[in-house]
């Protein structure tokens, strides 16, 4: 059994994890920057960046008590190294880079994409390889072919917009605030997802890409239209969104090969109704259906504490020269 400390800073949640390898998470602490970056409707990268230097130490402190751990227990300091936003990924691995040297345990640079590719092995114990996943976050929308760990075969990405990034874009254009995806799903809750006539970009072509910019533009047109209430363009937008996550990932499930699951991971992994509409399709399909509990799908440390975990047992460490990289494709 190994004693992994997980970091997370490639974004606007600074967090920080402890977590075993046999899959239990000793202690999660996390601090969401929300207020901070709500006046600008989005998160600004130098804010960031500051937030996440003033509170990763205290967090990491905290998390240890909350263990009734010290550093010297860990086996392993894991922390994401990209993709993300670069000044806040920097904090996040200096720190983790600082912390192994300080107690001469090695480090584990993580792919903030493979802590969510794995998260789903963190929850649920008898998800084996290899499974489809479709990881859908505010910067990714891609389907995977999970092999292994450190094996993953990309089978669509996103020719424009993230999905995540499309409800938040739309929560802006539809003045429901911020953090978009949760204000959208809620609003939605009140509307007829039949009311208006949204556009389903590339659903049905061969090719299983995302592309989910035109359907942002067809937000803004509606909204200008002034025929319909925000609930029912919210309402219609998701449904539009759940139409094409399912369209591509049917399209994807013929190509996955010995898939033993549909797995979904991301924060619009924490949509209700992208989750029901999933779950549907797995059952189609006769394949398990798993998705994280919500507080794993959103960024947090445990995710980046159970891949160092897993690249750890696989003997995957890292250098403490291992570089920050704003763009990692997985
Ligand atoms: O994985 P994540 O926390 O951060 C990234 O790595 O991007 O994902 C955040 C994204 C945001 O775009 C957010 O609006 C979206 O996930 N999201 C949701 C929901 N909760 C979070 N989208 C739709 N419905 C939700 N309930
Ligand atoms: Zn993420």
């Amino acid at each position: 059994m190994s004693l992994i400390l997980g970091l997370e800073s490639s974004c606007d949640e600074t967090a920080a994890a402890l977590v075993t390898s046999d899959r239990r998470v000793l202690a999660h602490r996390l601090l969401g920057q929300e207020a901070e970056h709500r006046p600008y409707g989005g998160v600004v990268p130098e804010i960031a960046a500051r937030a996440h230097v003033e509170a990763l130490i205290p967090l990491v402190e905290a998390a240890l008590a909350d263990a009734g751990v010290t550093l010297a227990d860990v086996d392993a300091i894991a922390a994401t190294a990209g993709p993300g936003l670069i000044g806040g990924v920097m904090v996040g691995l200096v720190t983790g880079k600082a912390l192994a040297h300080s107690v001469g345990k090695p480090l584990i640079a993580v792919n903030h994409l493979e802590g969510h590719a794995l998260s789903p092995r963190l929850s649920d114990p008898d998800l084996d390889f290899p499974y489809l996943l479709l990881l859908a976050s505010g910067g990714h929308c891609q389907l995977l072919l999970v092999e292994g760990v450190a094996s993953y075969r990309r089978l669509a990405t996103t020719i424009d917009d993230a999905a995540g990034e499309a409800f938040d874009k739309t929560a802006k254009l539809l003045g429901l605030g911020f953090p978009g995806g949760p204000a959208v799903e809620r609003a939605a809750e009140q509307g007829d997802p039949r009311a208006v006539p949204l556009p389903r970009p590339l659903k049905g072509s061969d090719e299983p890409h995302f592309s989910f910019a035109g359907l942002k533009s067809a937000v803004a047109r509606a909204r200008d239209a002034g025929t319909w209430s925000a609930e029912d363009i919210a309402a219609s937008f998701q449904a539009a969104v759940v139409d094409c996550l399912i369209d591509r990932t049917a399209r994807a499930l013929a190509r996955a090969d010995g898939a033993t699951a549909l797995v979904v991971a991301g924060g619009v992994a924490a949509n209700r109704s992208v989750r029901g509409a999933l779950q549907a399709l797995a059952e189609a399909h006769g394949l398990r259906f798993v998705a994280p509990p919500l507080w794993l799908c959103t960024d947090n440390a445990a995710m980046i504490g159970w891949a160092g975990a897993e690249r750890f047992a696989a003997g995957l460490t890292d250098p403490l020269d291992v570089p920050a990289r704003p763009r990692w494709p997985l």
